[in-house]
């Protein structure tokens, strides 16, 4: 198997495993309780005037959740939602094309929406406030520009980099929600939820210590829950502890402390290689042979909020912390400064 062809098995089988796990109500959706609220308002709100849901926008590192509120959206308010990404639209005329196939009410689901061409996001002003397109046809003498009247619509989108969404695109977004890591104790009710969904027994230990190791991130409790899972049914009566987890998580060597390997290699660039820092971000990203903007949209956040790193006007810098994670001493500071 060509190694394009493995990844994209191993996406396909990840995906569905996202969809088996994904909790199709606001019920089933743990965490982000003021995202939560503020979605669940609206919806009733929107509802009770028989109207569109407003344009909603959802930021933040990959696993956190946003497309599947997105879909949690779409069944609250009864509608159908349909799913493309940023990258995908390269015409105005596949914009035009799936906007004028929807419903009155249903939802556009833009996943990375920063990555859309400027030439179509254009084209998504007039269709987000206006609910019309005008698009040019023909060419040369013969080009001219009809208006496509659209049903009323609501856009879903999604971004990593909320920082590359142009201002007037933002301000078209009637809800803009930010998620943002979840805390152990919360990863630890997703990890039981979807271990009942496994049909596997955990108790509060062990759902626990696989909730600490996920960095903050769902989809990683579930991804290591699924390991977590094997080793117990082979070894553990198909009973989850916190020392079975344990195990079969040092069997795995998943940092107890949730870093990644990615994680590591970026705090032992900062640290060995440039002395602590501070380091460009760009020299870090062909250090790890890692594109600048996932280190910065994947990994720095969670490594800033674990606080290893720090960003300053002249670099990233490591803090003693990411030291003594990583086993390294610590430099002596320099004397008088
Ligand atoms: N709040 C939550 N409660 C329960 N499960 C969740 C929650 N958030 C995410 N998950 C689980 O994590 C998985 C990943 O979430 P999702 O696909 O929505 O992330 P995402 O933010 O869209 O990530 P990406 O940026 O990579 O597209 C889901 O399949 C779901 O099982
Ligand atoms: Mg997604």
């Amino acid at each position: 198997m060509s190694s394009q062809r493995a990844s994209d098995e191993l996406n396909r089988r990840n995906n569905a495993f996202d969809n088996k796990l994904r909790p199709t109500d606001f019920d089933g959706f743990v965490g982000q309780p003021k995202v939560r609220d503020r979605l669940l308002l609206a919806v009733e709100a929107a509802k009770a005037r028989g109207e569109s849901l407003d344009h909603v926008l959802f930021s933040g590192p990959p696993g956190l959740g946003k497309t599947t509120l997105s879909y949690i959206l779409g069944e609250a308010m009864g509608v159908n939602v349909k799913t493309t990404s940023g990258p995908v639209i390269t015409k105005p005329g596949d914009l035009a094309g799936l906007l004028t196939s929807l419903e009155p009410g249903d939802i556009v689901f833009i996943d990375e929406i920063h990555r859309m061409a400027k030439t179509v996001e254009e084209y998504l002003y007039s269709a987000m406030e206006d609910y019309a397109i005008d698009i040019m046809i023909d060419q040369g003498p013969n080009a001219r520009s009809v208006r496509l009247e659209l049903p009323r619509f609501t856009l879903v989108g999604a971004t990593t980099r909320i920082g590359l969404i142009a201002a007037p695109l933002r301000a078209r977004f009637g809800l803009v929600n930010r998620l943002d890591y979840y805390e152990p104790e919360t990863l630890a009710e997703i990890v039981r939820r979807s271990a009942a969904k496994l049909e596997v027994d955990i108790d509060d230990e062990g759902a626990l210590e696989i909730a600490r190791r996920s960095r903050g991130t769902p989809r990683i409790a579930n991804n290591l829950l699924r390991r977590v899972r094997d080793y117990a049914q082979v070894r553990a009566d198909n009973f989850i502890t916190g020392e079975v987890a344990k195990q079969s998580l040092g069997l795995l060597e998943i940092d107890p402390h949730g870093l990644d390997d990615m994680d590591r290699r970026i705090l032992e660039t900062i640290c060995v290689k440039f002395g602590g820092g501070p380091v460009g971000l760009s020299t870090i990203a062909v250090s790890v042979g890692e594109e600048a903007d996932t280190v910065e949209d994947a990994y720095e956040p969670f490594l800033i909020m674990e606080g290893y790193l720090e960003r300053t006007p002249k670099g990233r810098v490591a803090t003693p912390l990411a030291y003594e994670r990583l086993g390294l001493k610590n430099p002596e500071p320099e004397i008088g400064s």
